[in-house]
């Protein structure tokens, strides 16, 4: 192979290894910047489940899709929400907790003998009514506001807030 036919190929090989590999990286952050245009709607109200499953007194676990996926989102989309019934009925009847510590976005856990909400990452500790009782958590539990309409309980669907924007 002449010298010149060499460096040309060389050249070739180089231009193509330069353009996969900016490829590779750019995509991703073209994805980033893109996914605020693909984003679902998510200001609606979602039936989390009957009034009656709820029994007074009581916390319970629902499952919910994250209000805000991407269409890609998947698996990652499902989340959770911490439902406490507190009263038999009126406009205290529900605190409906943010499943995610605000501390660094941990899933707690709910201690129904203590009536605490326990933190696995950091130790973090909550009151059953969501204010911080220990541990590392900035502020209270997020809560998301709830309507009951013909005997079910409808939970606002909301972006998951960032601790550091409080
Ligand atoms: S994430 Fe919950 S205490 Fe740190």
């Amino acid at each position: 192979m002449k010298n010149s036919t060499r460096r040309a190929f060389l050249s070739r090989v180089t231009v193509g290894l330069t353009g996969a590999i900016a490829a590779i990286v750019g995509l991703p952050i073209l994805g980033y910047l893109l996914a605020p245009l693909f984003q679902v709607p998510s200001d609606d109200l979602v039936k989390v489940g009957l009034v009656t499953d709820f029994p007074l007194g009581k916390t319970k676990l629902v499952s919910i899709r994250d209000p805000s996926p991407l269409p890609w989102a998947g698996q990652t989309a499902e989340t959770a929400l911490w439902v406490r019934r507190r009263q038999a009925d009126g406009p205290q009847m529900f605190q409906v907790f943010n499943v995610n510590c605000t501390h660094l976005g941990c899933p707690i856990n709910w201690q129904a003998e203590a009536k605490i909400f326990l933190c696995p990452c950091h130790g973090g500790v909550f009151y059953e009514d969501g204010t911080v009782a220990g541990g590392p958590p900035p502020r209270p539990l997020y809560e998301r506001e709830w309507a009951v309409r013909a005997g079910d309980l409808l939970v606002r669907q909301a972006a998951l807030p960032n601790p550091k924007q409080g």
